[in-house]
């Protein structure tokens, strides 16, 4: 939540504006409720800020231009302490002179004893958020330090909370000082000019050398160096790494929207997930997985932690790991996790799942996991962020940016990537040997999916036709059973994140004990139906289940494999999805109803990319 970026370069610059502009436009998908800027120049700090998007801000920086200067940072806002106005918005100045501007991302806990504090000493505030304590705070450390990394030192050891602070002073007119805790700040080494980011996205369009930050960093830029401290002063190197995408990665690639580009996306997301997986005959290798092939024999339980789709891709996960390694599984959302008092030992191996690698949930529970004395593998496809390097091992998914704010490819990728961890684990354990499963068999079949992929992205034209008829719809619900479950919750989230619909998904099996009441005439109902091929007459099952709605007056859009012709009796519409293997079948079937949820945005005019009141990666708890 909330995007922030910080640069700083040569003395006669004039590209600071520009650049942070630039990377507020990649960030824009963290929260749009406001943005703003600040830069230096000729002495003073001057700021532009806006409530709303981010064009917002553009408009006024045309009626009210900004000098060109050398040194700048931005953010755009996901409100937290205060409404989305522009008074709220960031950057916030501090002192009587407002030769200080800062902004952040997270929240500080303790804002309220601290502004009770400076409210007594006379400071006057104009904003409600808690993020204009730390300026006032910091503009007073400036004053008796004379420096601002000194400055930033002593104001964070104050601060409770989570927190990535950028700060620039008049005085300083060649520094950027960025700190954080519990919240991501990455840095970007330019030649002659350095930035601070969110995420590498925020200067991906000038330099791949980036610095991971640790917990309870502070970093100084100047546009020939940076110095990290700890937030005790211990000097810090970082950990310096070359980004893997590059700019084009971040844009829209002639597609309307980043989501229809990231469903399209899709085939190279499971590609490159599965990519370097294997060596030259076939056999899975998994180096970067820093837990002893013994500890992993050992594990007696695994757990998984994620939430919103994340948590559905754990759910997919949960079926495939059980079935292949014959470990118990728990999926668990990790916010009830932390607070239940769960049991786990040092033979639970606890897998956490995160797009973004820094939602505040996920990351409290692996560590909430790591004290009770847990391995911990992290899926995640943010490189650098909080809760890979917190874990043990991280299996990075390779999915590129995802920029949406809704998931879709990150989705795909981290399935594959926990089919990979299943299949790891069940190889180390051996338990495919006597199985009708076969390794090889699986493996090839996985690598099938891309293409597969690829196909059924060719032939949506009528889901989207469907969308656009049913853009009136007040209801969708959707059914699925075994690894048609998880699909049905995520086809419903997609639908209620971007179309605001009313949408809920349902285990087929669990249709007579309740949420058959809801049927009446003409409800649309989703059906996700298993392969012909599932085990336990699954699919017969689910068969009888759309009967069993159709007879009530449900209008059933049923996704089925190509070949099933049992269903076509009972659908008033069949969505094809190609043939692959039971347990593999979500990386398809998902796929018509992220491109439903998609056009019936569209159809509604909606802003597909930034659904409201969302951020894309939940740094608050
Ligand atoms: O970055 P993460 O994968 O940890 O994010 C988890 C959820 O916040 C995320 O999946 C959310 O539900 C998305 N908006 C789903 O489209």
């Amino acid at each position: 939540m909330c995007g922030i970026v910080g640069y700083v370069g040569p003395e006669a610059g004039d590209k600071a504006l520009d650049v942070v502009m630039e990377g507020l436009g990649r960030l824009e998908y963290r929260g749009y409720d406001s943005a703003g800027v600040a830069l230096i120049g000729q002495g003073e700090v001057e700021t532009r800020k806006r409530a709303g998007k981010l064009a917002n801000l553009r408009e006024t920086l045309e009626q009210f231009p900004l000098p060109t200067t050398a040194t700048a940072i931005g953010h755009t806002r996901w409100a937290t302490h205060g409404g989305p106005t522009d008074a709220n918005a960031h950057p916030h100045r501090g002192g009587e002179d407002g030769k200080l501007a800062l902004v952040h991302n997270g929240i500080i806990e303790n804002f309220h004893a601290l502004k009770q504090e400076l409210v007594g000493k006379g400071v006057e505030f104009t904003s409600e958020t808690d993020t204009e304590v730390v300026a006032h705070l910091l503009d007073e450390a400036f004053a008796r330090t004379g420096d601002l990394t000194q400055a930033m030192r002593e104001v964070v050891n104050t601060l409770h909370g989570a927190f990535t602070l950028l700060a620039v002073h008049a005085d300083q007119p060649d520094v950027v000082v960025g700190a954080r805790r519990n919240s991501p700040l990455v840095v970007g080494l330019g030649e002659g000019e350095n930035f601070l980011g969110s995420d590498v996205a925020a200067f991906i369009g000038y330099t791949r050398h980036a610095l991971e930050l640790g917990q309870d960093q502070i970093v100084t830029i100047t546009p020939d160096s940076y110095e990290v401290i700890d937030f005790d002063g211990t000097p810090s190197d970082g950990k310096a790494y070359e980004v893997t995408w590059d700019a084009a990665a971040a844009e829209k690639g002639g597609f309307p929207t980043f989501m229809e580009k990231e469903i399209h996306d899709q085939p190279h997301a499971v590609a490159d997930t599965l990519l370097g997986r294997t060596d030259a005959e076939g056999k899975l290798t998994l180096d970067e997985l820093h837990i002893s092939e013994e500890e992993l024999k050992a594990v007696t339980k695994v757990v998984i932690l994620a939430c919103g789709t994340s948590a559905y891709a754990g759910m997919v996960a949960k079926y495939a790991i059980e079935r292949w390694a014959r470990i118990p599984v728990e999926v668990d959302l990790a916010h009830e996790f932390r607070y239940r008092d769960p049991v786990v030992d040092e033979n639970t191996l606890v897998v956490s799942i995160s797009q973004s690698g820094e939602t505040m949930d996920t990351l409290m529970a692996v560590r909430h996991a790591k004290e009770l004395g847990a391995r911990t593998v992290s899926i995640c496809n943010t490189h650098g962020s909080t809760i890979p390097r917190e874990s043990d091992a991280a299996l990075y998914t390779h999915a590129g940016p995802e920029i949406a704010v809704a998931s879709t490819k990150a989705f795909l990728a981290q399935i594959t990537a926990s089919y990979i961890l299943g299949l790891y684990l069940a190889s180390l354990r051996g338990t495919l040997e006597d199985s009708d499963d076969d390794l090889d068999t699986i493996l090839s079949e996985l690598q099938e999916v891309p293409a597969k992929i690829e196909e059924l992205l060719g032939t949506m034209d009528r889901v989207k036709e469907i969308a656009y008829f049913m853009a009136d719809s007040r209801s969708v619900l959707f059914l699925g059973r075994h690894v048609g479950f998880p699909v049905a919750m995520e086809g419903a989230l997609k639908l209620k994140e971007l179309a605001y619909i009313h949408a809920e998904g349902f285990a087929a099996g669990e249709l007579k004990h309740g949420p058959i009441a809801l049927i009446e005439p003409g409800q649309p109902v989703f059906i996700v139906v298993p392969s012909p091929d599932s085990e336990h007459g699954l699919h017969g099952k689910v068969v009888s289940n759309i009967q069993e709605i159709r007879a009530r007056g449900a209008r059933t859009l049923v996704i089925a494999e190509e070949g099933d012709e049992d269903v076509v009796p009972f659908a008033d519409e069949v969505i094809r999805v190609p043939r692959t293997s039971p347990l593999l079948a979500p990386l398809l079937t998902v796929v018509p109803l992220q491109v439903f949820a998609l056009h019936l945005s569209t159809a509604k005019g909606l802003d597909v990319d930034q659904p409201r009141n969302l951020a894309k990666s939940v740094t608050v708890e």
